[in-house]
């Protein structure tokens, strides 16, 4: 089968590095990919928002399934377009995905299912804004409505702050925002894959959003993660899969909007159980990276599955063994990055089994060079947290890219419990 992967990241490299694995696999294409993926796919010059170019390449070289890595294509109906051609896809559907694309939108799912989240309203002019910030406590957390690369939120300490982020977000015309009650508790990502009706849970992974160590600075697309969240235990991945997930499912499926892909649940772990932060309406980048380091099964069998209904007494293999990746981004993100920067010794980082996903990368001649914000995500396994954390930072160390930082300590939660 000849299979197309729409995205160009970290997460995108990871999934192509698995599905190229895969006895199913005839040609894999991606689009447009980077120069880590073309290890493993032809690399075609489509953007992921070209629905009409992506839909001629899938009928022109017999591709049957499109893999799609990236929200913004799936917001806007890549899934849709290409179903109706009769094309199989994994990811969801415009209606589906909205799930990430509004969050007034899964605030309100959220509500006519009864699923655990912060307390909120939704407003749509700066006065309503003002006059519900009152009936808030502090601090008290505003969203811009739609797709923001997790730029969109601010967690206000003071009315002065909560005010300004409000105007800010109100000074354009068509804004719309929600606010919301301050949660409390560790965060965790759950990742469930499902085709509408059935699901099957595929693992867990915690992220690191602040740019700095110790989860100081500004928040970016995330700067590191590892694999498995244990502090979701499997009591709360439970509970979580009951209270949470399963009622999304069902009630996207009621409302005529089955989902069908991965849903991805950002999670508080409150004391009074999970509550729901936000979902996203694909793999988590760099979550994926390291779920992939750590699945053991077909990725394609089961990404199939999953896009033909068939995922009904699927199951997966994740070694027990964790893994971590750490995000090596350009000076300056995530602001504006430092483009440009030669990059060499990624062999050498591999050469002990740790895997040098590509994000921000391009090709300038023979040399390497970054191009974006999170350049590489470097990951590996080991026993324990603190094992692959040595691993991962000891490849970091193997590579020469003078433009570029990373935190220096990505899985610190885990390691303290695992040493404490
Ligand atoms: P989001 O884009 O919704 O994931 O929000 C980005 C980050 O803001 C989350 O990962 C949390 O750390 C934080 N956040 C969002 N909503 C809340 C909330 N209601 N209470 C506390 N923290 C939140
Ligand atoms: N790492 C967070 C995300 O992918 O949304």
């Amino acid at each position: 089968m000849n299979v197309l992967l729409v995205g160009s990241g970290g997460r995108e490299h990871a999934l192509a590095w698995r599905l190229a694995q895969s006895p199913l696999l005839d040609r894999l294409y991606a689009a447009p990919g980077n120069p880590g993926i073309a290890e493993h796919a032809e690399c075609v010059a489509i953007a992921g928002t070209d629905q009409a170019a992506l839909l001629a390449f899938c009928r022109e070289h017999d591709v049957r399934f499109v893999v799609v890595g990236p929200e913004q294509p799936l917001v806007e109906g890549l899934a849709d377009t290409l179903r109706e051609a009769g094309i199989a896809v994994f990811g969801p559907s415009a209606a589906a995905a909205q799930l990430e694309g509004s969050k007034g939108f899964t605030k309100d799912l959220c509500q006519r299912a009864d699923i655990p989240t912060a307390g909120y309203v939704r407003v749509t002019s700066l006065e309503a804004a003002r006059n519900a910030l009152g009936t808030f406590g502090l601090p008290v957390v505003i969203k811009a409505d739609g797709l923001a690369a997790g730029k969109g939120v601010t967690i206000a300490s003071s009315p002065q702050e909560a005010d300004a982020a409000l105007a800010a977000l109100f000074d354009g015309p068509g804004a719309e925002a929600v606010i919301e009650e301050f949660l409390t508790g560790e965060e965790a990502s759950l990742f469930v894959l499902t085709d509408g009706t059935s699901y099957l849970p595929f693992g867990s992974a915690q992220d690191h959003k602040r740019v700095g160590d110790g989860d100081v600075g500004p928040n970016t697309g995330g700067m590191g993660a590892y694999s498995p969240a244990r502090v979701l235990t499997p009591e709360l991945e439970q509970l979580a899969i009951d209270t949470i997930v399963r009622p999304t499912i069902e009630k996207l499926a009621e409302e005529g909007m089955p989902y069908s892909g991965v849903l991805y649940a950002g999670l508080m772990l409150t004391p009074l159980g999970p509550k729901l932060i936000e979902y996203n309406a694909r793999f988590g980048d760099p979550e994926c990276q390291v779920l992939m380091m750590r699945l053991e099964s077909d990725l394609l069998e089961v990404m199939l599955a999953t896009a033909e209904g068939r995922l009904a007494g699927h199951k997966v293999r994740f070694s027990d063994d964790p893994a971590l990746t750490v995000v090596v981004a350009a000076r300056g993100y995530p602001g504006t990055p430092a483009a440009g920067g030669a990059i060499t010794g990624i062999d050498t980082a591999e050469a002990h089994g740790a895997r040098v996903f590509q994000a921000g990368t391009r090709r300038d001649g023979e040399a390497l060079v970054a191009s974006g914000g999170r350049v590489l995500t470097v990951t590996a396994t080991g026993p324990s947290v603190r094992e692959a954390q040595a691993a991962a930072y000891r490849a970091v160390d193997r590579i020469a890219f003078a433009d570029g930082f990373c935190r220096r300590d990505i899985g610190w939660r885990e390691i303290a419990r695992e040493e404490g």
